[in-house]
C-alpha cells in the first residue's frame, strides 16, 4: 500500500485542511469497524506478521502500536488491529467533555514530514467515553490486542486538583481498557506540563493507585523538552508509585531550523511538533531512560518512526514497544507491515531470537 497510498491516495487527503482530513479518515474507518466482513477483508490487506512480546504482564502480538490522539473517540477500536497495530492507545480523554482549541489546529509541514497540532484534548469526557467502549465490548467487536486508553486533564480544573481530575476519568474508564497512560505533557492544555513536577506527579499516581491498587498497569507519558534532570525525578516515582513504564515522548514544542519559507509558517504556529524533526530527539529519552534504570522500566518509544530502521533505532535505545502518529499519515496504513516485517528480518539478520533481547542492545 505505501505507493497507491503515497501516489494516489494521499494527494487527495492532503487537498483538505488537515483536521478535515483526519477527520475524513476516521468516518471510513468508524464505518469500517461496524461492519465485520469489511473489517475482515481490511485485515487481510494490512495484518502484520507475528512478532509477540509481553510487556507488564500484558501479551502483545508484535511491539507497534497506535499512538494517543488518533482516535480520541474510540470510534474506529476494531479497525486498529486489523491495521496490523499489536496495541492501541485510545484518547486523550479528559473527564470533562471539552470542544478543545478553535480551529485551525492541525498543521502539516510537508517537506519535513512533520505535524504541528494544538488540538487541545477535545473530547467527548470519560463517561462517554465509557459509554462507547462498553458499546464495542457489547458488539463483540473487541480487539484480540491490548488497548490503553490516554488521561488528560479537564481545561477547566485547576492544577491543584489535577489529582482527583486524572482519578475521576480513572474511576469511570478502568474496567474498560488494558493499561492507562497519565499524560502530562501535551503542550496544548495551559501549565500542564507542570504536572510533570514531581510532587504534582507524585499526587496525580497516588490518587489513581488508590483506586487501582496495582490491578491495571499505569504508564507515564513525558515531553521531550524535558532536561534529563526532570527526568530522572519523574523516575524516583517509578518505584513508590508502581509506575508500570514510561511512554517517551510527546510531541515538542521546539522548533527546527528551516529555509523554506512554507515550513516556516507551519512552524511559527503554536503547538507541539510531530514526525521526523521529533525522531532523534525522542531516541535521545529512551536512552537516557533505559540507561538511568538499567533496563528495569518498559518505554513506549514514540516520535518519528517511518520506517523499520527507525523503529530498531528507538528499540535498540531501549524501548519495548514502540508507537506511531504522524508516519501513519504520511506513509498510510500498509506502514505497520512494513515497520514490523523489518523488524522481524532484524532480529534474524542480528541471529536474536526474542525482540526483548534487542532492547537497549546499542547503548
Ligand atoms: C493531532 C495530534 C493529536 C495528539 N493528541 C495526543 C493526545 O491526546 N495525547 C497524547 O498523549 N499524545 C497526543 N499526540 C502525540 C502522539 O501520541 C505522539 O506522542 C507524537 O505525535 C509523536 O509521535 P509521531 O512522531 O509518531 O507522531 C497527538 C499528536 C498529534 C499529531
Amino acid at each position: 500500500m505505501g505507493w497507491p497510498y503515497r501516489k494516489l491516495v494521499r494527494p487527495v487527503l492532503f487537498k483538505q485542511d488537515a483536521e478535515r482530513a483526519h477527520n475524513f479518515a476516521l468516518t471510513s474507518l468508524a464505518l469500517a469497524s461496524r461492519d465485520e466482513f469489511i473489517c475482515n477483508a481490511i485485515g487481510k490487506l494490512f495484518s502484520a506478521p507475528e512478532l509477540p512480546v509481553e510487556v507488564f504482564g500484558l501479551k502483545f502480538p508484535n511491539p507497534l502500536g497506535l499512538a494517543a490522539g488518533m482516535d480520541k473517540h474510540a470510534v474506529a477500536v476494531p479497525a486498529w488491529e486489523k491495521l496490523g497495530f499489536g496495541f492501541s492507545e485510545l484518547g486523550g480523554v479528559t473527564w470533562h467533555a471539552q470542544p478543545g482549541n478553535p480551529a485551525p489546529r492541525m498543521f502539516r509541514a510537508v517537506a519535513d514530514e512533520a505535524i504541528v497540532n494544538r488540538m487541545g484534548f477535545n473530547n467527548p469526557g470519560a463517561e462517554v467515553l465509557a459509554q462507547q467502549l462498553s458499546e464495542w465490548k457489547n458488539l463483540g467487536r473487541w480487539p484480540g490486542h491490548p488497548v490503553g486508553i490516554n488521561l488528560g486533564k479537564s481545561k477547566i480544573t485547576p492544577l491543584e486538583k489535577a489529582a482527583a481530575d486524572y482519578a475521576n476519568s480513572f474511576r469511570a474508564l478502568r474496567e474498560l481498557a488494558d493499561f492507562f497512560v497519565v499524560n502530562v505533557s501535551s503542550p496544548n492544555t495551559p501549565n500542564l506540563r507542570q504536572l510533570q513536577d514531581k510532587s504534582a506527579l507524585d499526587e496525580i499516581f497516588a490518587a489513581i493507585q488508590a483506586l487501582n491498587q496495582n490491578q491495571k498497569p499505569i504508564l507515564v507519558k513525558v515531553a521531550p523538552d524535558l532536561s534529563f534532570e526532570a527526568l530522572d525525578e519523574i523516575l524516583e516515582l517509578v518505584a513508590p508509585r508502581s509506575i508500570a513504564g514510561i511512554v517517551a515522548t510527546n510531541t515538542t514544542i521546539v522548533r527546527p531550523q528551516s529555509n523554506d519559507s512554507a515550513i516556516q509558517k507551519i512552524y511559527s504556529e503554536t503547538g507541539g511538533l510531530s514526525g521526523k524533526p521529533l525522531r532523534q530527539r525522542s531516541t535521545e529519552i529512551i536512552r537516557h531512560l533505559h540507561k538511568q534504570t538499567k533496563g528495569r522500566v518498559p518505554i513506549i518509544g514514540v516520535g518519528g518512526i517511518f520506517d523499520a530502521d527507525d523503529a530498531w533505532e528507538k528499540i535498540t535505545a531501549g524501548a519495548s514497544l514502540l508507537q506511531i502518529y504522524t508516519s501513519l499519515v504520511y506513509e498510510g496504513p500498509g506502514i505497520t507491515r512494513e515497520i514490523v516485517a523489518g523488524l522481524v528480518q532484524r532480529l534474524e539478520i542480528t541471529g536474536m531470537k526474542h525482540l526483548r533481547d534487542a532492547v537497549g542492545s546499542a547503548n
